[in-house]
Protein backbone atom coordinates (compact mmCIF):
# COMPACT_ATOMS: atom_id res chain seq x y z
CA UNK A 1 0.00 0.00 0.00
CA UNK A 2 1.13 3.37 -0.99
CA UNK A 3 1.79 5.67 1.78
CA UNK A 4 -0.81 8.43 1.10
CA UNK A 5 -3.43 5.27 1.18
CA UNK A 6 -2.47 4.67 4.53
CA UNK A 7 -4.86 7.22 6.71
CA UNK A 8 -7.95 6.39 4.36
CA UNK A 9 -7.31 2.81 5.29
CA UNK A 10 -6.70 3.78 9.06
CA UNK A 11 -10.37 5.56 9.27
CA UNK A 12 -12.48 2.94 7.55
CA UNK A 13 -10.78 0.28 9.91
CA UNK A 14 -12.06 2.76 12.93
CA UNK A 15 -15.38 3.17 11.85
CA UNK A 16 -15.86 -0.43 11.78
CA UNK A 17 -14.60 -1.04 15.17
CA UNK A 18 -16.58 1.63 16.15
CA UNK A 19 -15.13 2.29 19.52
CA UNK A 20 -17.77 4.46 20.88
CA UNK A 21 -20.58 2.37 20.19
CA UNK A 22 -22.61 1.14 22.92
CA UNK A 23 -22.40 -2.91 23.29
CA UNK A 24 -25.58 -3.26 25.59
CA UNK A 25 -26.20 -4.83 28.78
CA UNK A 26 -25.20 -8.68 28.64
CA UNK A 27 -28.21 -11.20 28.89
CA UNK A 28 -29.31 -11.76 32.57
CA UNK A 29 -27.75 -14.84 34.29
CA UNK A 30 -29.89 -15.79 37.02
CA UNK A 31 -28.64 -17.20 40.04
CA UNK A 32 -28.99 -19.73 41.90
CA UNK A 33 -31.11 -18.77 44.59
CA UNK A 34 -33.80 -17.32 41.78
CA UNK A 35 -34.48 -20.64 40.81
CA UNK A 36 -33.74 -22.31 43.61
CA UNK A 37 -35.68 -22.14 46.22
CA UNK A 38 -33.95 -24.08 49.05
CA UNK A 39 -30.77 -22.05 48.07
CA UNK A 40 -32.99 -19.26 48.90
CA UNK A 41 -34.06 -20.10 51.84
CA UNK A 42 -30.39 -20.95 53.13
CA UNK A 43 -29.23 -17.24 51.98
CA UNK A 44 -32.47 -16.09 53.77
CA UNK A 45 -30.90 -17.97 56.98
CA UNK A 46 -27.45 -17.14 56.66
CA UNK A 47 -27.98 -13.40 56.39
CA UNK A 48 -30.81 -13.79 59.44
CA UNK A 49 -27.99 -15.34 61.07
CA UNK A 50 -25.31 -12.37 60.62
CA UNK A 51 -28.32 -9.82 61.75
CA UNK A 52 -28.79 -12.24 65.11
CA UNK A 53 -24.94 -12.20 65.82
CA UNK A 54 -24.85 -8.69 65.49
CA UNK A 55 -27.17 -8.33 68.08
CA UNK A 56 -25.67 -10.27 70.46
CA UNK A 57 -22.27 -8.49 69.87
CA UNK A 58 -24.46 -5.18 70.30
CA UNK A 59 -25.76 -7.08 73.70
CA UNK A 60 -21.84 -8.21 74.73
CA UNK A 61 -20.75 -4.33 73.92
CA UNK A 62 -23.86 -3.38 77.14
CA UNK A 63 -22.95 -6.08 79.15
CA UNK A 64 -19.04 -5.51 79.01
CA UNK A 65 -19.45 -1.95 79.71
CA UNK A 66 -21.75 -2.46 83.10
CA UNK A 67 -19.68 -5.17 84.06
CA UNK A 68 -16.05 -5.25 83.52
CA UNK A 69 -13.70 -2.88 85.70
CA UNK A 70 -12.26 0.11 83.53
CA UNK A 71 -9.15 -0.03 85.44
CA UNK A 72 -8.85 -3.83 84.36
CA UNK A 73 -5.22 -4.97 82.47
CA UNK A 74 -5.31 -7.87 80.64
CA UNK A 75 -1.89 -9.29 79.05
CA UNK A 76 -2.33 -10.74 75.65
CA UNK A 77 0.15 -12.22 73.11
CA UNK A 78 1.73 -9.92 71.00
CA UNK A 79 -0.42 -7.18 71.83
CA UNK A 80 1.00 -6.96 75.42
CA UNK A 81 -1.09 -5.11 78.27
CA UNK A 82 -4.50 -3.54 77.11
CA UNK A 83 -7.17 -2.60 78.72
CA UNK A 84 -9.91 -5.08 79.21
CA UNK A 85 -12.96 -2.72 79.15
CA UNK A 86 -11.91 -1.23 75.53
CA UNK A 87 -11.04 -4.23 74.46
CA UNK A 88 -14.51 -5.54 75.00
CA UNK A 89 -16.11 -2.71 73.55
CA UNK A 90 -14.01 -2.27 70.51
CA UNK A 91 -14.53 -5.94 69.62
CA UNK A 92 -18.32 -6.32 70.14
CA UNK A 93 -19.17 -2.98 68.25
CA UNK A 94 -16.62 -4.35 65.47
CA UNK A 95 -18.42 -7.32 65.58
CA UNK A 96 -22.08 -6.39 65.56
CA UNK A 97 -21.45 -3.40 62.88
CA UNK A 98 -19.41 -6.02 60.25
CA UNK A 99 -22.08 -8.45 60.97
CA UNK A 100 -24.73 -5.87 60.03
CA UNK A 101 -22.57 -4.79 56.61
CA UNK A 102 -22.35 -8.58 55.91
CA UNK A 103 -25.59 -9.39 56.00
CA UNK A 104 -26.74 -6.61 53.75
CA UNK A 105 -24.19 -7.65 51.45
CA UNK A 106 -25.07 -11.36 51.50
CA UNK A 107 -28.57 -10.28 50.70
CA UNK A 108 -28.03 -7.89 48.09
CA UNK A 109 -25.77 -10.74 46.64
CA UNK A 110 -28.17 -14.01 46.69
CA UNK A 111 -31.77 -12.44 47.02
CA UNK A 112 -32.21 -8.64 46.03
CA UNK A 113 -32.73 -8.38 42.12
CA UNK A 114 -29.31 -8.35 40.19
CA UNK A 115 -30.43 -7.32 36.98
CA UNK A 116 -28.56 -4.30 35.35
CA UNK A 117 -30.94 -1.04 34.34
CA UNK A 118 -29.75 1.65 32.45
CA UNK A 119 -30.57 4.81 33.95
CA UNK A 120 -30.28 7.84 30.68
CA UNK A 121 -28.88 11.21 32.12
CA UNK A 122 -31.57 13.57 33.00
CA UNK A 123 -31.72 17.58 33.64
CA UNK A 124 -31.13 18.70 37.20
CA UNK A 125 -34.19 19.64 37.87
CA UNK A 126 -36.33 16.38 37.85
CA UNK A 127 -39.96 16.46 35.57
CA UNK A 128 -42.66 15.30 37.55
CA UNK A 129 -42.84 12.10 35.51
CA UNK A 130 -39.78 11.38 36.95
CA UNK A 131 -40.35 12.14 39.94
CA UNK A 132 -43.24 9.51 39.85
CA UNK A 133 -40.98 7.35 37.69
CA UNK A 134 -39.00 7.69 40.97
CA UNK A 135 -41.39 6.33 43.08
CA UNK A 136 -42.58 3.40 40.68
CA UNK A 137 -38.84 3.00 40.62
CA UNK A 138 -38.34 2.95 44.38
CA UNK A 139 -41.26 0.79 45.24
CA UNK A 140 -40.24 -1.75 42.32
CA UNK A 141 -36.91 -1.79 43.88
CA UNK A 142 -38.70 -2.52 47.65
CA UNK A 143 -40.72 -5.21 45.84
CA UNK A 144 -37.11 -6.78 43.98
CA UNK A 145 -35.64 -6.84 47.56
CA UNK A 146 -37.99 -9.50 48.48
CA UNK A 147 -38.43 -7.44 52.15
CA UNK A 148 -41.80 -7.99 51.77
CA UNK A 149 -41.80 -11.66 51.53
CA UNK A 150 -38.96 -12.55 53.97
CA UNK A 151 -40.24 -11.33 56.90
CA UNK A 152 -37.41 -13.08 58.84
CA UNK A 153 -34.78 -10.96 57.31
CA UNK A 154 -37.12 -7.81 57.76
CA UNK A 155 -37.63 -8.49 61.61
CA UNK A 156 -34.19 -9.65 62.54
CA UNK A 157 -32.65 -6.62 59.99
CA UNK A 158 -34.92 -4.09 62.05
CA UNK A 159 -33.43 -5.72 65.34
CA UNK A 160 -30.27 -5.50 64.57
CA UNK A 161 -30.72 -1.89 62.99
CA UNK A 162 -32.04 -0.87 66.53
CA UNK A 163 -30.44 -2.51 68.74
CA UNK A 164 -26.64 -1.05 67.55
CA UNK A 165 -27.44 2.72 68.45
CA UNK A 166 -27.89 1.61 71.90
CA UNK A 167 -23.67 1.06 72.08
CA UNK A 168 -23.82 5.00 71.49
CA UNK A 169 -26.43 5.61 74.16
CA UNK A 170 -24.12 3.70 76.80
CA UNK A 171 -21.86 5.56 76.01
CA UNK A 172 -23.21 8.61 76.96
CA UNK A 173 -22.65 7.68 80.78
CA UNK A 174 -19.16 8.94 80.22
CA UNK A 175 -20.50 12.70 79.91
CA UNK A 176 -21.53 12.00 83.75
CA UNK A 177 -21.37 12.53 86.59
CA UNK A 178 -23.61 15.47 86.60
CA UNK A 179 -22.05 18.14 88.53
CA UNK A 180 -24.19 19.07 90.83
CA UNK A 181 -23.35 17.06 93.87
CA UNK A 182 -20.13 15.70 92.80
CA UNK A 183 -18.03 19.29 92.86
CA UNK A 184 -19.58 20.21 96.05
CA UNK A 185 -17.42 17.73 98.15
CA UNK A 186 -13.57 17.25 97.30
CA UNK A 187 -10.85 15.21 98.78
CA UNK A 188 -9.79 17.87 101.07
CA UNK A 189 -13.17 17.38 102.86
CA UNK A 190 -13.17 13.83 102.98
CA UNK A 191 -9.63 12.33 104.27
CA UNK A 192 -8.20 14.89 107.03
CA UNK A 193 -8.18 13.94 110.62
CA UNK A 194 -10.12 16.21 113.03
CA UNK A 195 -11.08 17.87 109.54
CA UNK A 196 -6.98 18.63 108.42
CA UNK A 197 -5.44 17.64 105.81
CA UNK A 198 -1.76 18.06 104.84
CA UNK A 199 -0.97 20.05 101.76
CA UNK A 200 1.32 18.11 99.96
CA UNK A 201 3.89 19.68 97.17
CA UNK A 202 2.48 18.53 94.18
CA UNK A 203 5.91 18.89 91.97
CA UNK A 204 8.20 17.35 94.78
CA UNK A 205 5.13 15.09 96.63
CA UNK A 206 7.06 16.27 100.04
CA UNK A 207 4.18 18.03 102.81
CA UNK A 208 4.64 21.74 102.20
CA UNK A 209 5.82 24.16 105.18
CA UNK A 210 5.08 27.65 105.24
CA UNK A 211 8.93 28.57 104.51
CA UNK A 212 8.24 26.85 100.87
CA UNK A 213 5.55 29.36 99.81
CA UNK A 214 8.24 32.73 99.15
CA UNK A 215 6.96 35.50 97.67
CA UNK A 216 6.39 35.67 94.20
CA UNK A 217 6.13 32.30 93.54
CA UNK A 218 3.26 30.06 92.81
CA UNK A 219 3.08 26.59 94.28
CA UNK A 220 0.94 23.59 93.25
CA UNK A 221 -0.76 21.36 96.06
CA UNK A 222 -2.95 18.74 96.64
CA UNK A 223 -4.31 16.77 100.06
CA UNK A 224 -2.31 14.51 101.68
CA UNK A 225 -3.26 10.44 100.56
CA UNK A 226 -4.24 11.55 97.05
CA UNK A 227 -1.24 9.89 95.33
CA UNK A 228 -1.18 8.55 91.56
CA UNK A 229 -2.01 4.82 91.98
CA UNK A 230 -5.00 5.86 93.98
CA UNK A 231 -7.79 4.73 91.15
CA UNK A 232 -9.41 7.99 91.86
CA UNK A 233 -6.42 9.81 91.49
CA UNK A 234 -7.47 12.17 87.99
CA UNK A 235 -11.21 12.43 88.89
CA UNK A 236 -10.31 13.86 92.34
CA UNK A 237 -6.89 16.13 91.45
CA UNK A 238 -9.63 17.27 88.79
CA UNK A 239 -11.40 18.99 91.64
CA UNK A 240 -8.92 19.07 94.63
CA UNK A 241 -5.85 20.84 92.81
CA UNK A 242 -5.13 24.39 94.78
CA UNK A 243 -2.68 27.04 94.23
CA UNK A 244 -0.52 28.69 97.01
CA UNK A 245 1.05 32.00 96.82
CA UNK A 246 2.11 34.42 99.41
CA UNK A 247 0.60 38.14 99.64
CA UNK A 248 1.59 40.67 102.58
CA UNK A 249 -1.12 40.12 105.49
CA UNK A 250 -1.92 44.15 104.99
CA UNK A 251 -2.33 43.62 100.98
CA UNK A 252 -4.88 41.16 101.47
CA UNK A 253 -8.31 42.90 101.28
CA UNK A 254 -11.40 40.73 102.71
CA UNK A 255 -11.71 39.66 106.63
CA UNK A 256 -12.63 36.58 105.32
CA UNK A 257 -9.75 36.08 103.15
CA UNK A 258 -7.48 36.77 105.79
CA UNK A 259 -8.94 34.61 108.43
CA UNK A 260 -8.67 31.83 106.14
CA UNK A 261 -4.96 32.66 105.18
CA UNK A 262 -1.68 32.10 107.27
CA UNK A 263 1.06 34.88 107.75
CA UNK A 264 -0.16 36.06 104.10
CA UNK A 265 0.16 32.63 102.41
CA UNK A 266 -3.54 32.35 100.66
CA UNK A 267 -4.49 29.00 98.82
CA UNK A 268 -6.83 29.21 96.02
CA UNK A 269 -8.90 26.57 93.77
CA UNK A 270 -6.50 26.12 90.85
CA UNK A 271 -9.93 25.09 88.80
CA UNK A 272 -11.24 28.03 86.70
CA UNK A 273 -14.66 28.71 87.53
CA UNK A 274 -15.75 29.23 83.61
CA UNK A 275 -14.96 26.29 81.98
CA UNK A 276 -12.85 24.35 84.45
CA UNK A 277 -9.08 25.17 82.88
CA UNK A 278 -6.27 24.75 85.57
CA UNK A 279 -4.99 28.09 85.91
CA UNK A 280 -1.34 28.18 86.09
CA UNK A 281 -0.26 32.25 85.37
CA UNK A 282 0.42 34.40 88.45
CA UNK A 283 1.80 38.21 87.87
CA UNK A 284 3.95 38.98 91.44
CA UNK A 285 2.92 42.61 91.04
CA UNK A 286 -0.58 42.81 90.88
CA UNK A 287 -1.33 39.53 92.62
CA UNK A 288 -3.52 38.74 89.33
CA UNK A 289 -4.06 34.80 88.35
CA UNK A 290 -4.51 34.17 84.33
CA UNK A 291 -6.17 31.39 83.51
CA UNK A 292 -4.77 30.48 79.78
CA UNK A 293 -7.69 29.28 78.26
CA UNK A 294 -9.94 32.08 77.61
CA UNK A 295 -8.27 34.87 79.82
CA UNK A 296 -10.21 35.16 82.79
CA UNK A 297 -7.78 37.26 85.54
CA UNK A 298 -8.44 36.58 89.10
CA UNK A 299 -7.06 39.03 91.79
CA UNK A 300 -6.25 36.97 95.29
CA UNK A 301 -5.76 40.18 97.05
CA UNK A 302 -9.46 40.91 96.74
CA UNK A 303 -10.63 37.16 97.27
CA UNK A 304 -9.78 35.66 93.97
CA UNK A 305 -12.51 38.02 92.22
CA UNK A 306 -12.64 38.11 88.49
CA UNK A 307 -11.17 41.27 87.29
CA UNK A 308 -11.24 40.65 83.67
CA UNK A 309 -12.76 37.83 81.06
CA UNK A 310 -15.85 35.45 80.83
CA UNK A 311 -15.92 33.35 84.70
CA UNK A 312 -19.06 34.34 86.30
CA UNK A 313 -17.51 33.69 89.68
CA UNK A 314 -14.78 34.27 92.18
CA UNK A 315 -12.63 31.69 92.80
CA UNK A 316 -12.60 29.38 95.34
CA UNK A 317 -10.68 29.89 98.40
CA UNK A 318 -9.28 26.95 101.00
CA UNK A 319 -9.07 27.58 104.46
CA UNK A 320 -5.21 26.53 105.85
CA UNK A 321 -3.66 27.00 109.06
CA UNK A 322 -0.37 25.33 110.23
CA UNK A 323 0.63 22.15 112.58
CA UNK A 324 1.59 23.33 115.36
CA UNK A 325 3.86 19.72 116.18
CA UNK A 326 4.56 18.98 112.98
CA UNK A 327 5.30 22.77 110.60
CA UNK A 328 3.35 21.52 107.95
CA UNK A 329 1.08 23.36 106.38
CA UNK A 330 -2.86 22.06 107.11
CA UNK A 331 -6.38 22.75 105.20
CA UNK A 332 -8.87 22.83 107.96
CA UNK A 333 -11.92 21.33 105.60
CA UNK A 334 -13.12 21.63 102.13
CA UNK A 335 -13.99 24.39 100.10
CA UNK A 336 -16.62 26.20 101.26
CA UNK A 337 -18.24 26.52 97.65
CA UNK A 338 -18.12 24.28 94.76
CA UNK A 339 -14.82 24.68 92.50
CA UNK A 340 -15.05 24.65 88.86
CA UNK A 341 -18.03 26.06 86.54
CA UNK A 342 -20.47 27.48 87.39
CA UNK A 343 -23.34 26.53 85.73
CA UNK A 344 -25.09 23.99 87.70
CA UNK A 345 -25.73 26.90 90.47
CA UNK A 346 -27.74 29.05 87.66
CA UNK A 347 -31.49 28.42 86.91
S1 LIG B 1 -11.65 28.24 81.38
FE1 LIG B 1 -10.63 29.85 82.30
S2 LIG B 1 -11.21 31.54 81.18
FE2 LIG B 1 -12.27 29.94 80.23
Amino acid sequence: MSEDKLPEAAHASAAALDPFADPGLPAHEPRRTDIDEKAAKRAERQVSLLFVISMLATAGFIASYVSIDKYKIIDIFFFGKVGALNLALGCTLGVALFCIGAGAIHWARTLMTDEEIVQERHELKSSPEDREAAIREFQQGAADSVIGRRPLIRRTMIGAMALVPLSGVVLLRDLGPLPGVALRHTFWGRHGKNGLTTIINENTGKPLRPEHITKGSLVMGKPEGLDQDNHEYLEEMGKAAILLVRLEPDEIKSKKQLEWSYNGIVAYSKICTHVGCPIGLYEQQTHHLLCPCHQSTFDLADDGAVVFGPAARSLPQLKITVNERTGFLEAVGDFAEPVGPSFWERG
